[in-house]
């Protein structure tokens, strides 16, 4: 089961590679009309604004980088950025719109990933939301071990509101994790989706060794700073 709904996940973004920033970008499908558009923007600059605050690094991993949303603004606060999917369809976008020598592109399937060395700032954006619940604890294990002592992570993700997702998907409520996606085309895919509640989330960033904050936007974002203390 797990491992057809992992398989599912990276096919779907395959397919969704050309289409995908109209979600973040609010367009077509996910176009919600003006207030709510605005509500979405405002809050992503409170998580652009959150994440310059963490400072200056050397050396980023960014993991499930996508199409370079948010790789472009790593770029503004890292020297070296290495970024790993799973999809050589979005790789290959991501490549093209930051045209940027300081960032090394990796095809790799993170639940297949193994750390092989440290990081001073570990990135992912809705990366999280996507690991099935029972493999986040091992999966976080393998971030810590890819910060160095003293390093950061930064995490954001999805909160529950049904505005967030395209008109034509159905946010069940926010208990059910398998749930479906279109692509344009109306071709269907089945995904995890898990919506974690601040709390939830520091205790799993906290059992997994770091010091953490976990913060949310007025409707649309949670996200997490963390270092790793010991
Ligand atoms: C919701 S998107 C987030 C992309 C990007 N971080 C952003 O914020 O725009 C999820 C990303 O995870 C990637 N992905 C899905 N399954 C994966 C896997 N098993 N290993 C690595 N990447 C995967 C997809 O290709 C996609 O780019």
């Amino acid at each position: 089961m797990i491992n057809n709904i992992i398989q599912q996940q990276i096919e779907y973004y395959r397919a969704r590679a050309s289409e995908y920033d109209e979600w973040f970008y609010r367009q077509g499908r996910y176009d919600r009309g003006e207030m709510f558009n605005t509500r979405w923007f405002n809050e992503v600059d409170v998580l652009k604004s959150a994440l310059r605050q963490l400072g200056k690094f050397n050396d980023i991993l960014e993991l499930a980088s996508g199409t370079g949303i948010w790789t472009q603004e790593l770029l503004n606060i890292g020297n070296k950025i290495t970024a790993i999917d799973a999809s050589q369809e979005v790789i290959e976008i991501n490549r093209y719109k930051l045209n940027s020598p300081k960032v090394n592109y990796h095809q790799v399937n993170l639940f297949e990933w193994e750390p092989n060395r440290e990081y001073d700032l570990v990135f992912f954006s809705f990366w999280l939301s996507h690991v099935p619940p029972e493999l986040i604890d091992a999966f976080l294990e393998k971030i810590y071990n890819s910060v160095r002592l003293g390093g950061k992570i930064f995490a954001i993700d999805s909160r529950y509101e049904p505005t967030s997702t395209a008109n034509n998907h159905t946010l069940k409520d926010n208990k059910d994790i398998y749930v479906s996606r279109k692509l344009n085309n109306g071709q269907e895919y089945q995904i995890v989706k898990v919506f974690y509640q601040p709390e939830q989330l520091q205790t799993h960033l906290i059992k997994a060794g770091f010091q953490a904050d976990v913060k949310v936007t007025d409707n649309y974002f949670i996200y997490a700073t963390g270092t790793k203390v010991v």
